[in-house]
């Protein structure tokens, strides 16, 4: 059996579960997928390490758990980027879970650019490279020419709901007439609590509090995290070329005091969506709260749950719902990528 060489980069909430996938089910790996990995190299903000014989997990997991750096273990080069150990030692894998920027694409960008120029597949948790550069990554990998290394983002849009799987796969074949998406964890979180009478900054507040909110929550509260993973989809598998200013985007803001819990009594609820519907000049594109109806597939959706609906010609309406979307799903899609890539 092949052993496929790793590199990681990001060693925070998903980097972290990622690796404990790893210690924990390398025998699943190769009993069920005849698929051997060893992580040879990972990176964090303050540095990388690198091992041809493989890195010690438990020792990561504990300097992680531990509030320090990968930079401070013994072996490791102190401000060392990840794409330094791609120049150098190469690997047959490369997976990227550093924060998202949806400004520049950094650090993701360049290390999926330099993998992928490498013809190293890449797995990326992170949007801002697919947001900002799908078309150039696109050129190097799979999603052009099923000769050039893999790309693969599947936890980027709605952590392990298979948002990108089911309509890029199972939607083979077919028009997508209009496409609606609960990709955002903080919102859901947020929403619920203002249909029981809080309002904005005290749900925020009390989320920052419990730990399941950003320090900044704008980028939740204001779409752009919803408005980025739309972009995504719609550059991906509804092929439409987009740039996030291409998104109409509502925000949280924009709902008048009361909104929800007045939707509440009515027996409607508000979620933020995301939203493509087919036009004759193409998807018209939008990300906002919308109240629906207790018919909605979503209308049950809890706290932190997500969902995804197509509307199809051939195959109807296919709807996927997940509840649990924390950073553990996220590190599951980034398992399930490398499988997928790994897998003879
Ligand atoms: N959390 C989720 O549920 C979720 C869901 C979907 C997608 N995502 C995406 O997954 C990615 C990781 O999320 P997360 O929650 O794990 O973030 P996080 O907890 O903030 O962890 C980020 C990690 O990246 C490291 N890092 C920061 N700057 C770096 C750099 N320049 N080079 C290398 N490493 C760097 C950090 O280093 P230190 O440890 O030294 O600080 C940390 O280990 C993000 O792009 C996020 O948008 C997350």
């Amino acid at each position: 059996m092949r052993t496929h060489r790793l590199l990681l980069n990001g060693l925070g909430n998903v980097g972290r579960r990622f690796v404990q996938l790893l210690r924990e089910r390398s025998e699943l790996l190769e009993e069920r997928h005849q698929v051997r990995v060893l992580l040879v190299g990972a990176a964090d903000s303050s540095g990388a390490i690198y091992d041809p014989s493989g890195l010690d997990l438990d020792t990561l997991l504990r300097t992680k758990a531990a509030e320090r750096g990968v930079g401070e273990l013994p072996g490791a080069v102190p401000g060392q980027a990840i794409t330094c150990l791609i120049d150098h030692h190469g690997a047959d894998l490369v997976l990227e879970a550093a924060p998202t920027n949806l400004w520049n694409g950094q650090p993701g960008l360049d290390v999926a650019l330099e993998a992928l120029r490498r013809k190293i597949p890449v797995v990326m948790a992170s949007k801002g490279p697919v947001v900002l550069a799908f078309p150039e990554l696109a050129a190097l990998s799979d999603w052009t020419d099923p000769s050039l290394p893999s790309l693969r983002f599947s936890g980027a849009v709605g952590g392990c709901l298979p948002a990108i799987n089911l309509t890029h796969r199972v939607l083979t074949g077919c028009h997508i007439h209009r496409l609606e998406g609960v990709l955002n964890l903080s919102t859901g979180i947020y929403l619920t609590r203002m249909e029981e009478g809080l309002d904005l900054d005290a749900a925020i507040a009390e989320a920052q509090k419990a730990g399941l909110a950003e320090a900044d929550p704008s980028l939740d509260v204001d779409g752009w995290d919803l408005a980025a993973k739309l972009c995504i989809l719609a550059n991906t598998v509804l092929r439409q070329p987009t740039r996030l200013e291409d998104i109409q985007r509502h925000g949280l803001r924009d709902l008048a005091q009361g909104e929800p819990r007045n939707a509440r009594m009515r027996g409607e609820r508000i979620l933020m969506l995301a939203r493509a519907e087919l036009t004759e000049n193409g998807y018209r594109l939008s990300v906002g709260p919308e109240t629906l109806r207790p018919d909605h597939p979503f209308f049950p959706l809890q706290m932190g749950a997500s969902g995804l609906l197509c509307d199809t010609d051939i195959q109807g309406r296919q709807v996927v719902l997940n509840a649990d979307q924390g950073p553990m799903g996220t590190a599951a899609a980034m398992f399930r990528d490398m499988i997928e890539i790994c897998e003879p």
